[in-house]
């Protein structure tokens, strides 16, 4: 297969000069469907992981405009304290919760923000609990710096619903945190207000950190409230909650996301952030506050057109035989399995090579789920139908027993 050779030489050397904790990455699975699909004419990608809407242009005009007042030096270590302020007022008024700007850290995307809260609790001997499939960051970045991670398996017969009582269970007395990511990538699940409770108040009282993964915390379909860890939780002590502007308002490349916690926690990985990035890219955080103060226009177009193409893409994995769906509540993917014993990782390379339709594997988010194909809907309702007009035909022609 056409993977680049990079990927080969960089995680799976034997070279003595590499930090054997890099070896805790992996491979992404991302990367190698879509350097496969760079070489082939006439692919249909639902392998999308970033809004295809174009960026708000009063977020763009103020980005620009900052650049031209000349705010192109370094920000406070926190962040800009005009964003700091927007976005504690913006919390406030949305979850009820009176934040400060103390309670804020401002970062290179929430993934600088995942990698300072998972890495600054992760060590030998502690122990994590994530969502199986989840995200891919989670688990290496612990794993990394030696702690071990049980992985909590969800089924698309039940939504990828999280069992709060399997969370539970699942605690042992060396655990230090558990990772939330609601709406979910790969699976678009919304985890209702009872679910995070009953984990929080948990973690809570044993001590254990709750790491919350937002980022899609406003591709929330049919009309529902949110429900953030913020507003299940009595006191910032054991939550960390990481979000950011990338999904919300189409910024993925300009890279402003933030952490929020007690104030105790900001201080201590402020330190941390400024040995990692120092700051988060100042024009762009002029953007963002641009975003919050924008209104709703936005996130309500992008809603509408988001909302369309999930119920079609369930519809369409409704009619497609061996796949089974459900109805993802948030985020741009739906997560189908393929029979029970079926290698998603197969079936997506020669989806891709028989079919030209770029999916990901489900193994790419975890082990319990390699029957499994992630779609994202982050693409035009036009690529959606074509790239089913190609997939349920293909399907038909499987045998999976
Ligand atoms: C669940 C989840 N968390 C974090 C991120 C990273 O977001 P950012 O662009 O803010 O670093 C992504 C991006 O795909 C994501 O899907």
């Amino acid at each position: 297969m056409p993977l680049s050779n990079m990927d080969f030489e960089f995680y799976e050397s034997e070279d003595p000069i590499w930090n054997p904790a890099l070896m805790t990455i992996p491979i992404p699975g991302i990367r190698k469907m879509v350097n496969l699909a760079s070489t082939m004419d006439d692919v249909i990608h639902l392998s999308i992981g970033q809004p295809d809407l174009p960026t708000p242009q009063n977020v763009i005009n103020a980005g620009v405009e900052a650049l031209q007042r000349g705010q192109t030096g370094y920000t406070m270590d926190a962040g800009l304290p005009e964003l700091l302020e927007s976005l504690a007022i913006y919390y406030g008024e949305r979850y009820q919760r009176t934040l400060s700007p103390d309670n804020i850290m401002i970062t290179t995307g929430a993934t600088e923000a995942l990698y300072l809260a998972l890495t600054a609790v992760s060590a030998p001997g502690r122990h994590f609990i994530v969502p199986d499939p989840a995200f891919m960051l989670y688990s290496p970045l612990i794993r990394m710096n030696g702690g071990e991670v049980t992985e909590i398996p969800t089924r698309a017969e039940n939504n990828h619903q999280l069992d709060p009582q399997e969370v539970i269970d699942a605690i042992e007395p060396h655990t230090y945190g558990i990772v939330l990511n609601s709406p979910s990538n790969p699976t678009g699940t919304v985890y209702p207000r009872e679910t995070l409770e009953a984990i929080v108040e948990e973690a809570a009282y044993r001590g254990i950190q709750i790491i919350s993964d937002e980022v899609y915390d406003h591709l929330i379909y049919d009309g529902k409230t949110y429900p953030s860890v913020l507003s299940c939780c009595s006191d910032l002590d054991h939550v960390m909650v990481v979000s950011s502007f990338s999904k919300t308002y189409s910024m993925a490349g300009m890279r402003i996301g933030w952490l929020i916690g007690s104030q105790g926690a900001i201080k201590k990985l402020r330190r941390y952030h400024m040995f990692t990035t120092t700051v988060a890219n100042t024009p762009f955080q002029w953007a963002g506050v641009a975003a919050l103060h924008g209104g709703n226009d936005f996130i309500n177009h992008m809603l509408k057109e988001y909302t369309a193409r999930r119920d079609r893409l369930v519809e369409l994995v409704e009619q497609t035989p061996h796949m089974t769906g459900y109805v993802p509540e948030g985020a741009f993917y739906l997560f189908p399995s393929l029979p029970e014993g079926a290698n998603g990782t197969n079936i997506a390379l020669r989806l891709l090579k028989e079919t030209g339709v770029c999916t990901i594997p489900g193994e790419t988010f975890g082990s319990s789920c390699s029957n499994s194909l992630r779609l994202s809907y982050s693409t035009s309702m036009d690529n959606i139908e074509k790239a089913f007009e190609r997939i349920i035909p293909w399907m038909e022609q499987q045998d999976f027993d």
